[in-house]
C-alpha cells in the first residue's frame, strides 16, 4: 500500500528550517553614546568586548568554513553553510559600524584591537580539521551567551534601543545558525572525542580573550576607575543572576561531556520568532518605506 507520508530527505543537517539572510534590515547607531548599557559600566564593557570581537571572530569563522564548502556533498548541510556565512558577514559588517560609532564616542579602543587580531592571528598554524572543532566549539559557546543575553531582560532594556536592535539580531541569528557548526564537525571529523576536547580548549582560550582580557584592556585604555560597588554588581550578573559568565561555563562542560553527541534542538522556536518580529520591527519604523 503506498504511503501519503512525505519523504524527508536524508541529510547531515540537523536544521529543519532554511536559514534566512535578513538584507531587508537597516542600521543607525546615531543615538547611542560611549555607554550604551546605562545601568553598569562594567556590563557595558563586557558587550563591548563581545561586539569588538565579533568581525575578527567572524572573519576567522569565514577564513575556516568557506572553503570546505566544495567538499560537502549534502545539499542541505552546503545550503546551511552558505547562509551561516552569509549571516556571519552580515554581523561583521554590523558590529564594524557600530563599533566604529562608539570610536567615534571617544571611546579608546585600539589596544583591544590590537590584542583581537594577536589573538585570531594565533589560530593560523592549526590544520583545518582542528579549526573546524574550533569553530564548532567557538558557536557552541556564542550560542549559549546569545540565549543567556536574549532571556535577559534588565539587560536589554537598559541598552541604548539601537544597540539593543543589533544585539537581539545577532543573537537570533546565532540561536539559527547554532547547529551548523555542530553539522560540520560531525561531518568533516566524525565522533572523534580526543579532538573534541583539544579544540574546545583552544576555543575556550580564544573566548576567554575575548571576554576577559579584552574587557581589562578596554578599563585600562580608558583611564576607568572601577568601585568596588561596581564590581560586586557585575560579579552578581556574571555568577548569581542571570550568571551569565555561570551559565557559559556550564554549556562549555556539557560540550566537554563524552556523551555530548553534538545533537541540536533550536530550543524556543515561539520565542525565536518574537525577537524576528521585534527585530523587524524596529527596523520598519527607524527606516520607514525601506
Ligand atoms: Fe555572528
Ligand atoms: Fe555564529
Amino acid at each position: 500500500m503506498a504511503s501519503n507520508a512525505k519523504k524527508v530527505p536524508e541529510t547531515a543537517s540537523q536544521t529543519d528550517f532554511d536559514i534566512p539572510i535578513r538584507r531587508h534590515l537597516r542600521w543607525d547607531f546615531s543615538e547611542v553614546g560611549p555607554d550604551f548599557i546605562e545601568r553598569s559600566k562594567l556590563e557595558n564593557y563586557f558587550w563591548l568586548s563581545a561586539s569588538l570581537a565579533a568581525p575578527y571572530l567572524e572573519k576567522f569563522f569565514i577564513r575556516v568554513l568557506q572553503p570546505t564548502i566544495p567538499d560537502i556533498d549534502d545539499q542541505k548541510l552546503a545550503e546551511d553553510t552558505k547562509n551561516m556565512l552569509a549571516q556571519e558577514a552580515m554581523h561583521s559588517m554590523v558590529h564594524n559600524k557600530f563599533n566604529k560609532h562608539i570610536a567615534n564616542q571617544g571611546v579608546k579602543l585600539d589596544a583591544s584591537h590590537a590584542l583581537l587580531e594577536e589573538s585570531v592571528d594565533w589560530l593560523s598554524g592549526y590544520s583545518t580539521i582542528d579549526l573546524i572543532g574550533v569553530v564548532a566549539a567557538g558557536e557552541h559557546i556564542i550560542y549559549s551567551l546569545s540565549i543567556v543575553f536574549l532571556n535577559c531582560e534588565e539587560t536589554r532594556m537598559s541598552m541604548t534601543p539601537q544597540a539593543r536592535q543589533l544585539f537581539d539580531f545577532h543573537c537570533l541569528e546565532e540561536t539559527e545558525h547554532g547547529a551548523v557548526s555542530h553539522d560540520l564537525y560531525r561531518y568533516f571529523v566524525g565522533e572523534s572525542y580526543w579532538t573534541r576536547i583539544r579544540t574546545a580548549l583552544v576555543a575556550t582560550r580564544l573566548i576567554w580573550t575575548i571576554l576577559v582580557r579584552t574587557m581589562r584592556r578596554l578599563i585600562n585604555e580608558n583611564g576607568d576607575k572601577i568601585t568596588w560597588r561596581e564590581k560586586l554588581s557585575f560579579f552578581k550578573y556574571a555568577i548569581v543572576k542571570p550568571g551569565t559568565v555561570r551559565k557559559l561555563i556550564g554549556h562549555l562542560f556539557q560540550y566537554l561531556h563524552p556523551r555530548y553527541k553534538m545533537t541540536f534542538d533550536h530550543g524556543d522556536k515561539k520565542q525565536m520568532k518574537r525577537v524576528e518580529e521585534r527585530v523587524n520591527l524596529f527596523s520598519e519604523q527607524a527606516f520607514p518605506g525601506t
